[in-house]
């Protein structure tokens, strides 16, 4: 079995990966730090130095390697994973696969991001934070029909990286 979480940057896919699998006893593996293992650079010199659409082939490639391993895994997808090239169809054609949105809301995603945004490539640009907000507001609205399309849908708001974990466990049960 591997479970697939999605959602947008800041969702916190990463973070609760890690307690899933402690939970579940498979282990997590997050796309973006697959990249910057293989490239040995991080995400935002990755996209400096080469580019987004470099940095798009390249998560395919990863994503690819992980569906063919036999492996259970917890995977935490990258914000944009599922809406580039065939990736979304990768995971859906793949038998046992789960994918997990991790959803929340223009609000809540724009607070986090806010202090954050340096290690983001996609929106590192934009300085204010209305600026920012107007920009997840239609980035959201572009990706959710793909977020959408996970099997299960968790609103993260409020909760831990634990009890998100906890309710995944249990809907896997
Ligand atoms: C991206 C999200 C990032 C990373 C890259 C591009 C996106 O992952 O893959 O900076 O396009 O939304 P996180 O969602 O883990 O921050």
């Amino acid at each position: 079995m591997k479970i697939f979480l999605c959602g947008y940057m800041g969702s916190g896919k990463s973070l609760v990966a890690r307690h899933l699998a402690a939970k579940m006893n498979y282990p997590a593996i997050d796309l973006d730090d697959q990249i910057a293992l293989m490239k040995e650079k991080n995400i935002p010199d990755i996209f400096a130095q080469k580019g987004e659409l470099y940095f798009r082939k390249l998560e395919t490639r990863v994503l690819k390697d992980t569906l063919a391993d036999p492996a259970s895994l917890i995977v935490a997808l990258g914000g944009g994973t599922l809406s580039y090239g065939n990736n979304l169809q990768l995971i859906k054609d793949t038998p046992e696969t789960h994918m997990v949105y991790l959803k929340a809301s223009v609000e809540f995603l724009t607070n986090r991001l806010f202090n954050e945004k340096e290690t983001r490539p996609v929106i590192s640009h934009l300085k204010e934070k209305e600026a920012l907000e107007d920009f997840i507001r239609k980035h959201l609205f572009e990706r959710a029909y793909d977020y959408l399309q996970a099997e299960t849908i968790i609103n993260v708001e409020g909760k831990t990286p634990e009890t998100i974990a906890d309710s995944i466990a249990a809907k896997l049960q």
